[in-house]
């Protein structure tokens, strides 16, 4: 069996109310994906792991969210070289549209040169922001699965459920339900 850890910050619970999602929709297709608050997370767990999803809200006009701030050090000392990983971001396109989701890019510039194999980029498409650090180059894709439960949350389970979907075939996961 895969094992899938997926490890989320919040402040305000909408990072855990999507994990909890995502972790759903594996479960339909045969898949168990434990979550855990970064808060409880270890480089040792990470390492152990085969697939890794990674959660995390942006706050105070591009912050990073503080218990992922926390862990960065531990975060940079994971052995992370072709380690299959995906990234997902809640935030608030309207409200910060000069920022938007973009903890999700301080992620990947952190994890990208330690050589990750990183899935699940997601197209901008169905978005109204002006910039973002979680842009792709060609500025299509973000570097993950964006969330906007503040503007767009009646479209938040079709996201989740397209997303997750892409990620079996991304990270080659059979159905094994
Ligand atoms: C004071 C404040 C600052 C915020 N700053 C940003 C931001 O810079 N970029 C962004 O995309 N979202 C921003 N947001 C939106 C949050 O990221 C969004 O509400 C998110 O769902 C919170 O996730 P959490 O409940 O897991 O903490 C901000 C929200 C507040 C209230």
């Amino acid at each position: 069996m895969t094992d899938i850890l997926l490890v989320f910050g919040t402040d305000t619970g909408n990072t855990e109310e999507a994990a909890e999602k995502i972790q759903e929709r594996f479960s339909e297709a045969g898949h168990f994906v434990e979550l855990m608050n970064v808060t409880d997370c270890s480089v040792d767990r990470i390492n152990e792991a085969d697939v890794c999803i990674f959660g995390i809200p942006t706050w105070d006009f591009g912050g990073i969210q503080g218990d992922w701030e926390d862990f960065e050090e531990e975060l940079e000392r994971a052995d992370l070289k072709g380690k299959l990983i995906a990234l997902y971001g809640l935030g608030d396109q309207f409200g910060y549209g000069d920022y938007f989701i973009d903890s999700v890019g301080w992620l990947h510039e952190i994890i990208e040169p330690m050589g990750a194999s990183i899935k699940g980029y997601w197209p901008t498409e169905g978005y109204d922001f002006t910039d973002s650090r979680a842009l792709s180059d060609c500025k299509t894709y973000f570097y993950g699965l964006a969330i906007d439960e503040d503007q767009q949350f009646e479209l938040s389970n079709d996201r989740i459920q397209n997303w997750v979907e892409q990620l079996l075939e991304e990270f080659q996961l059979q159905e094994a339900a």
